[in-house]
C-alpha cells in the first residue's frame, strides 16, 4: 500500500512498487492472521522469508545493490585472514566454515591466498541461508578458484562436520534481534503492528527473558534499543561445530557500556537501501536491509558461558594492521593507488577502521593469533 510518508531517496521503479505491494499485503495478513509480531519475527521474515525476503529476493551487495561489505571493496582482507589462517591449518589441520558467506567473494579470495600460502584447507564449507546467495557463491567459486572448487562444499546450515575455524564478516549484524522501550523502568518489547493497514510499533508485555537479558544495565524511561536475542542460538551452533581452533567474527558494534550508551536512545538499527542508510524498519518491508549493530560484551559472554576462551577483541583496523596489510598496497601504478584507497577505507578511524570490530573465540587453540599483536582490547569487553 503507498505510504505518502515515503522519503525521496526510497522513490521507487514501478517494478519494486509491486513488489512492495506484494510484501506489504503479505506482512499485513500474517498479522491479521497471527497477531502482531515480535521484532525478532518481523526482521526474520523481512530479510529471509523464500517469497518476500530482502535476501532471498535481491541482488544486496556491491555499489550497484545496497550495501558494500569488506571483502567486496577488496582482497586485503582475505589475505590476512589468510596469513592468520596459515599457521593455524598447518598446526590443527583443516577445514575452514564460513558463515553468512553473501556471494562468496571473500570466500574466493581466501582460498587464493591460503593456496598461495601452500596452506589450502583439506574443506571450505559455506554456509549461506540465502539460496540466492548460494547461487551466487557458487558461481564465484567457479569462476575464480576453480582450482579449489572441489574442496568447496555451499550449505543453508551448519553441516555435519567439525571446524579448525568458523569465521562470519557481518552475519551477527544480520541476526534478528528484540527491539525494546523501556517504560515505567521495565523493558518492554516493541511488537510490530498493523493499526489501519500501516505497520507501526506497539508495546507487547515484559518477559522475564527481556529482563535477565538487560538486568546489568540502568536504562532512563523512554529509552530504546535492541537487544541481541539471536545470538545465542547462532553461538552455541558454532561452538558445537568448532574442534581446537577459533571462531572470527567481523561486524559493526561495541562493548556493553557503549551499546547501551545514554546517548543511544534510539538503539542501533540501520537499514539500507540503495547505499542510503537510514534507521526505520518499517518502511520497505523486503525491499531493504535492516541490520543492528553487535553488543560485542553479550557476544563474549555467551561464548565463555558455552566454555570457549575470549582470544582476542580489536578494532578492525588494528586486526588489519597486525596482519600486515600496509606490505599489500602496491606501487604507485593504478591498481596500487587502488589498493591503498581500498587499505585505507578499511583501516582508517574515520572509515571501516573503528567501528567494525574483530572477536576471537577459541577452544584449545595452540597457535597464538597474530590479528590482536598491536591493540588488543579483551578488558573493555568484560571489564
Ligand atoms: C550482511 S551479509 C554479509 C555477507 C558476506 N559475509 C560479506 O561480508 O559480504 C549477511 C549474510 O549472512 C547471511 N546469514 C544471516 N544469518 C545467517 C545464518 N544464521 N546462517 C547462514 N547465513 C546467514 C545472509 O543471508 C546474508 O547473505
Amino acid at each position: 500500500m503507498p505510504n505518502p510518508s515515503r522519503p525521496a531517496w526510497a522513490t521507487l521503479t514501478p517494478a519494486q512498487a509491486q513488489i512492495l505491494a506484494r510484501n506489504e499485503q503479505a506482512v499485513l495478513q500474517l498479522i491479521e492472521r497471527g497477531g502482531p509480531l515480535t521484532f525478532s519475527e518481523y526482521m526474520n521474515w523481512a530479510l529471509y522469508d523464500q517469497d518476500h525476503g530482502y535476501y532471498a529476493q535481491h541482488e544486496a551487495f556491491g555499489e550497484s545493490g545496497d550495501f558494500v561489505t569488506a571483502p567486496l571493496l577488496s582482497s586485503h582482507l582475505a589475505r590476512c585472514l589468510a596469513r592468520e589462517w596459515a599457521p593455524i591449518l598447518d598446526r590443527h589441520g583443516g577445514t575452514i566454515m564460513e558463515v553468512g558467506c553473501g556471494n562468496g567473494q571473500l570466500a574466493a579470495d581466501t582460498l587464493e591466498a591460503l593456496g598461495r600460502l601452500g596452506q589450502p584447507p583439506t574443506r571450505y564449507w559455506m554456509i549461506e541461508r540465502s539460496a540466492r546467495q548460494r547461487a551466487a557463491a557458487a558461481a564465484r567459486i567457479a569462476t575464480s578458484v576453480p582450482q579449489w572448487a572441489d574442496r568447496v562444499r555451499i550449505v543453508a546450515d551448519w553441516p555435519d562436520d567439525e571446524a579448525t575455524i568458523i569465521v562470519g564478516n557481518e552475519v551477527l549484524d544480520a541476526l534478528p534481534v528484540t527491539r525494546f522501550r523501556i517504560q515505567d523502568q521495565e523493558p518492554q518489547p516493541l511488537l510490530v503492528a498493523a493499526p489501519e493497514g500501516r505497520l507501526r510499533y506497539v508495546v507487547g508485555d515484559a518477559t522475564e527473558a527481556l529482563r535477565t537479558e538487560l538486568a546489568d544495565l540502568a536504562l532512563p524511561d523512554g529509552y530504546e534499543s535492541e537487544a541481541l536475542t539471536g545470538a545465542f542460538g547462532f553461538l552455541e551452533e558454532a561452538a558445537r561445530h568448532l574442534g581446537h581452533g577459533v571462531i572470527l567474527l567481523i561486524d559493526y558494534g561495541f562493548p556493553r557500556p557503549e551499546f547501551y550508551h545514554p546517548d543511544r536512545s534510539g538503539g542501533t538499527l540501520m537499514c539500507h537501501f540503495r547505499q542510503h542508510a537510514h534507521p526505520d524498519p518499517l518502511i520497505l518491508p523486503g525491499l531493504q536491509d535492516i541490520t543492528a549493530h553487535v553488543d560485542f560484551t553479550r557476544v563474549a559472554q555467551i561464548a565463555m558461558r558455552l566454555g570457549l576462551t575470549l582470544a582476542g577483541y580489536t578494532s578492525q583496523g588494528a586486526f588489519l594492521l597486525s596482519l600486515g596489510i600496509g606490505e599489500d598496497a602496491g606501487g604507485d601504478d593504478a591498481p596500487g593507488l587502488r589498493a591503498r584507497q581500498a587499505i585505507k577505507r578499511l583501516t582508517l578511524p574515520h572509515e571501516m577502521g573503528e567501528l567494525f570490530k574483530v572477536i576471537a573465540l577459541a577452544r584449545d587453540l595452540a597457535v597464538p593469533l597474530q590479528g590482536f599483536r598491536l591493540l588488543d582490547r579483551r578488558r573493555r569487553l568484560l571489564g
